[in-house]
């Protein structure tokens, strides 16, 4: 609790605090992104590179988030300026802009996701799905989808930490986790499922030492464990209980990674057992609205289950970071403008809502938000994040993980991660990233124009 007059929010239980944490990381970064990054960059190899990086990077920078998140008992935005001074304000401001701007195109593919999971219900999918994901993906439909997605958005987070954020994931997450497992296993039934399996993980080792291999693996990681904006920060400073923080990032991370892994279990074996590798293509977006609902055509009825349990899952994911990503926003807007709560999410929703309709008409434009803020911007704010903890603060973050952490060997091989790994690999990583993220900047702003 903080000295102000009203208690702040809190989570009701530990395991409230996990499960809102892994439905913050779990989500259409791990749906899509993932089984489709894996099969481009060496299958098997990737996913080596990929477990390196969430080990050595992903791993000491979320404990580190949930170090300053419960030590600060406070909003990131307002944290981060109070506890590494001044200079250390516009890292506030990274997360909510991060925030903000990720949300706006987020909220447009999880709108694309409600549609896809309302029109399978309905049994309104047509065969011709290149064409459906042309009609959905851009315009005035998109936008609608895109703003119901916030305005449900805004009423979950509008409950509040236990009444809102909680209880969310804690009926969607056993149902996402249900699903999964359930099309899993499905998918081991298909004919020729297992040349999918074989082109998900073939390991191509001539790959590992690829800068592109790296970089895709550093983004994805970030993205997919909700890393650099404060998200898990934010949650983290709803607990006050003293549980082992380092312990949590390993459970949230692992299990991240499970569902991500899962998930091309899914997708490949349908792609390949109908045939549909040329549908993949070139966007990423490919494999999931448009070769996968194709897979599910071709089954006939049992084909209409599975497609209503697959969007309906993405949809489940898509809601639980989506709350996330509008917590950061409005916590910043309670705790420093001390807003209430629920005209908080309204407003700051509101602002999300009209800046990504844009990406709702130009899926271009989505790309290149992506581009900017999901990959370049985020791992820009775990490099401080890192400098922050490593450098400025790190007695007292050493002190706060000590609590749940009693084993001081453990705390410096955290440490030394932090200080020393962490900025290396990001450094780098953002060296690489500066040609493309400055196309995708230009791209921006001449959409703009
Ligand atoms: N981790 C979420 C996903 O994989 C996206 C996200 C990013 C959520 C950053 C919160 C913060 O879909």
């Amino acid at each position: 609790m903080t000295g102000s007059t009203s208690p702040r929010d809190a989570w009701g239980t530990r395991a409230g605090f996990i499960l809102a944490a892994v439905g913050s990381a779990v989500g259409l970064g791990n749906m899509w992104r993932f089984a489709y990054k894996a099969s481009e960059g060496g299958g098997a190899a990737f996913v080596l590179v990929y477990l390196a990086i969430v080990a050595l990077v992903g791993i000491p920078l979320m404990t580190s988030e949930f170090i300053i998140g419960r030590l600060a008992q406070e909003s990131p935005a307002r944290a981060v300026r109070r506890l590494g001074g001044p200079a250390w304000a516009p890292l506030g401001w990274l997360f909510v802009l991060c925030g903000l701007g990720i949300l706006a195109y987020y909220s447009v593919i999880a709108g694309w996701t409600m549609r896809y999971a309302i029109d399978a219900i309905r049994n309104a999918i047509p065969s011709d799905t290149g064409a459906y994901f042309g009609e959905v993906s851009q315009g005035v439909d998109a936008a609608l989808y895109h703003l119901v997605f916030m305005i449900l958005t805004i009423t979950v987070v509008a409950g509040g930490v236990k009444g809102g954020l909680e209880r969310a994931n804690l009926i969607m997450m056993p149902l996402m986790f249900l699903i999964l497992i359930s099309l899993a296993i499905w998918a081991v039934t298909l004919p020729n499922g297992a040349g999918g399996y074989a082109y998900y993980l073939r390991p191509d080792v001539s790959k590992l030492l690829d800068r592109d291999i790296l970089t895709a693996a550093a983004g994805q990681s970030f993205f997919s464990l909700s890393l650099g904006m404060g998200a898990l920060m934010t949650y983290a400073s709803y607990l006050q209980s003293k549980e082992n923080l380092a312990r949590e990032a390993v459970t949230v991370a692992l299990s991240d990674f499970g569902v991500a892994f899962t998930s091309g279990l899914v997708v490949f074996p349908v792609i390949f057992s109908f045939g549909l590798l040329d549908q993949v293509g070139e966007s990423t977006v490919g494999a999931l609205f448009i070769a996968l609902p194709a897979g599910f055509d071709q089954l006939g009825r049992a084909g209409d289950y599975v497609d209503t349990a697959f969007f309906v899952m993405l949809l489940f994911a898509a809601l639980t970071s989506a709350i996330s990503l509008l917590e950061v926003v409005v916590a910043a807007l309670v705790d420093g403008l001390h807003m209430r709560r629920r005209d908080a999410a309204i407003f700051a929703g509101f602002v999300i809502a009209v800046l990504g309709l844009p990406a709702a008409f130009n899926t271009t434009f989505l790309g290149n938000l992506d581009a900017l803020v999901g990959q370049f911007l985020l791992m820009v704010g775990g490099l401080f994040t890192a400098f922050l903890v490593g450098y400025r603060l790190l007695p007292a973050a050493d002190a706060e993980l000590a609590k749940g952490m009693p084993n001081a060997g453990m705390r410096r091989v955290w440490a030394s991660l932090v200080r020393y790994v962490a900025p290396v690999v990001l450094i780098i990583v953002l060296a690489f990233l500066t040609g493309p993220t400055w196309d995708a900047v230009v791209g921006l702003v001449t959409y703009a124009r």
